[in-house]
């Protein structure tokens, strides 16, 4: 438990608990794409820590191109809102592309969702989804790749995830307790 920062963090996930997932998931996309050059886009900012590590993690004989994407559904709230705008675009040409999309935490889908229809739009030859943590039973979405799931509605932070834009340096991951 950290505390003294208006919030107490309860621990969720260590670092060496994250690894062992992020290897998992790393390995499962190594087999998935072998042969093959994929394009990986983060989506940023909550993702920028798990697409080093996860890109580090693959099998060094598989090819890949990295972006980013940058889009809000959230703002400096933590209530989602429905719209979803994206502040930066790939720079990548996707056409033809087999692309996942690597995000922290799928919540309501809606980031995701709105995501995936941009980079078809685009048009990407396949889109699939990563993310370090899903919410259970919250989404409409089937993320290929999957870390962990999460039961409750607790929020999370640390591991480049958030609370108003501060606690993502943190390398474990954390449930925040008001
Ligand atoms: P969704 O669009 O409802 O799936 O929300 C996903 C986005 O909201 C993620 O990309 C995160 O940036 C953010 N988010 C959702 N839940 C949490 C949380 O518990 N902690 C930090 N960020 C979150
Ligand atoms: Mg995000």
């Amino acid at each position: 438990m950290i505390s003294g920062r208006g919030c107490c963090l309860e621990l969720f996930m260590d670092s060496l608990q994250i690894g062992i997932e992020v290897e998992r998931v790393a390995a499962e996309i190594s087999r998935d794409y072998k042969g093959r050059v994929p394009v990986i886009i983060g989506v940023l900012n909550g993702a920028f820590i798990f697409v080093a590590d996860l890109l580090r993690s693959l099998d060094t004989s598989l090819d890949v191109e990295v972006d980013f994407i940058q889009a809000s559904s959230y703002g400096r709230s933590t209530v989602a809102k429905d719209e979803v705008v994206i502040k930066k675009d790939t720079a990548l040409s996707l056409g033809g592309r087999d692309v996942i999309i690597v995000d922290d935490i799928i919540d309501r889908g809606v980031t995701l969702k709105h995501l995936m229809g941009h980079i078809l739009a685009k048009g990407a030859l396949s889109v699939k989804l990563c993310a370090l943590l899903v919410r259970k039973g919250r989404s409409p979405l089937s993320p290929e790749y999957v870390g962990r799931e999460i039961e409750g509605k607790g929020f999370i932070v640390g591991y480049g995830l958030d609370y108003k834009e501060r606690l993502r340096n943190l390398p474990s991951i954390y449930t925040v307790k008001e």
